[in-house]
């Protein structure tokens, strides 16, 4: 299979033009996010892909750095937000591995439709815990692979083959729910839109 980095460079383009599947589940996300967030905060956001969350939580935040593995994902990213006249959102083009960060100078981080894309979620989810400061948050949603219908387990592996498909993890939510416990996070709010996804927000200890 292509390398990650390949994969979503290539699948850029059309996924800036593709609209939101479920608006009206983004748009609770979105609001209970901004519930949490506070002025004074800075947040780190990884898999940003085109930047559309981090420009919409900009302005409820001091600084928000987004960051994709794929630099065509941040290019167009950093264009939406220039367009916008946002000004403290960097995006940055890198990985959780890649991204020398400091350790618990984040007060949010932001993971969106990315922890089921990782080839190991468990080293992440420890790694964002390490970049939050303590009480901060872990702001996830995640697509639940082993949720899917039958004939999408089917189709993935055969488009995995043909390079029409990433990586994917199958982990169900309880597993998902033990790997943030198990990092040290307890769960603050957890909705499900449907059985195939689950939108968490897990609050480092203090
Ligand atoms: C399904 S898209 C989600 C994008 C955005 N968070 C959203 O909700 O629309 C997954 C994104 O994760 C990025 N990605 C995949 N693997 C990654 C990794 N190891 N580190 C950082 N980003 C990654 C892809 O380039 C892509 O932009």
């Amino acid at each position: 299979m292509k390398s990650p980095q390949k994969f979503w460079d290539k699948v850029a383009p059309r996924y800036a033009k593709s609209p939101i599947k479920d608006e009206k589940s983004y748009q609770k996300k979105l609001a209970i996010t901004q519930q949490y967030l506070r002025p004074d905060w800075s947040v780190f956001e990884f898999g940003c892909g085109t930047g559309t969350t981090a420009i919409v939580h900009a302005p409820h935040v001091k600084h928000i750095l987004a960051t994709d593995i794929s630099g065509k994902m941040v290019d167009i990213a950093a264009r939406k937000a220039r367009d916008a006249g946002i000004e403290n959102a960097l995006f940055r083009q890198g990985t959780l591995d890649s991204l020398e960060l400091q350790a618990e100078s984040f007060d949010a981080v932001l993971g969106l439709n990315i922890l089921h894309l990782l080839e190991d979620a468990e080293a992440a989810i420890s790694q964002v815990n390490a970049l939050l400061k303590p009480g901060g948050i872990f702001v996830s949603s995640t697509v639940l692979i082993a949720e899917l219908k039958l004939y999408w387990r089917l189709l993935i592996p055969a488009m995995q083959v043909l390079g029409f498909a990433p990586h994917v993890n199958r982990f169900d939510k309880q597993e998902l729910v033990s790997m943030l416990i198990d990092a040290g996070f307890s769960i603050d709010y957890e909705w499900q839109p449907g059985k195939e996804s689950v939108f968490i927000v897990a609050r480092k200890e203090r």
